[in-house]
């Protein structure tokens, strides 16, 4: 029997197979799919000797920055010791100010309030034995007008743009310019909202990057979850 036939006659299969996907709650499968990109990102980047920091805009309770802390324990079992140190941004207390392009039903800055000492005290407890720093604050008084220079970062092997917004992005990409190299790895959680609109969010933030520094090639190497895209520096010129 063909398996067509098998179905149109066993509906049940296909109300099983429904029942467990929609199960699946929708930020599960969403962790679940960032933990991936980040795991992909560190095992090409250690594949291809592409060394440097991890840089995480957007930490909140610490979920993908931790894993990353993990997954490169791993990875270092295949590649050897890799001089990576993880260094993560944010103000713990959302946005700070939204401007009004920037507005979105599901941005809203009192969701990302969190109890910052408890989240660093678990940050340093997964982090034992990996160089890490935590930049804490709001982007305007921590890296604008500033690059990786002034903070002591040198390259960059994989950055997570969890950020956002169009401004917080602009704000995080301005700031790592200088410690690309060709290998790095940019992972944008948040690419597609804001319905696709060319002017708002990561998108914009991104697209605007590239038309002013034309002399740093990307080419987009994946998707990930719901609306993440992850690019690669591949030619410096
Ligand atoms: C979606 S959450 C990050 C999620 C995190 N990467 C994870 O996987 O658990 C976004 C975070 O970005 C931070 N953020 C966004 N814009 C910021 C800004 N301008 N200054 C400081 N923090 C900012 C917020 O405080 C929030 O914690």
């Amino acid at each position: 029997m063909d398996l067509l036939k098998f179905l149109k006659n066993n509906l049940f299969v296909q109300n099983l197979v429904g029942n467990i996907i929609s199960f699946t709650p929708p930020y599960l499968e969403l962790s679940i799919a960032k933990y991936l990109a980040i795991k992909k990102a560190l095992f090409v980047t250690a594949h291809d000797a592409t060394y440097g920091s991890y840089l995480e805009f957007g930490v909140f309770t610490g979920s993908s920055f931790t894993f990353a802390m993990k997954a490169n324990k791993k990875i270092e079992k295949i590649f050897g010791k890799i001089d990576c140190e993880f260094i993560g941004f944010d103000s713990f207390k959302g946005f700070g100010e939204i401007e009004k392009g920037d507005e979105n039903p599901s941005f809203k800055s009192e969701k990302f309030f969190v109890d910052e000492k408890k989240i660093l005290k678990n940050i340093e407890k997964c982090g034992k034995g990996q160089k890490l720093r935590i930049i804490k604050g709001f982007y305007k008084d921590t890296i604008k007008n500033k690059t990786t220079t002034d903070l002591k970062i040198d390259k960059s092997r994989v950055i997570m743009i969890d950020c956002d917004l169009k401004e917080s992005t602009h704000l995080a990409l301005e700031f790592i310019k200088p410690s690309i190299q060709e290998g790095t790895i940019i992972l944008f959680d948040d690419y597609n909202y804001f319905k696709g609109n060319k002017d708002k969010g990561e998108y914009a933030a991104f697209s605007n990057f590239r038309k002013k520094y034309p002399e740093i090639l990307f080419r987009k190497i994946f998707d990930f979850a719901y609306s993440g895209e992850a690019f690669i520096a591949c030619k410096i010129s």
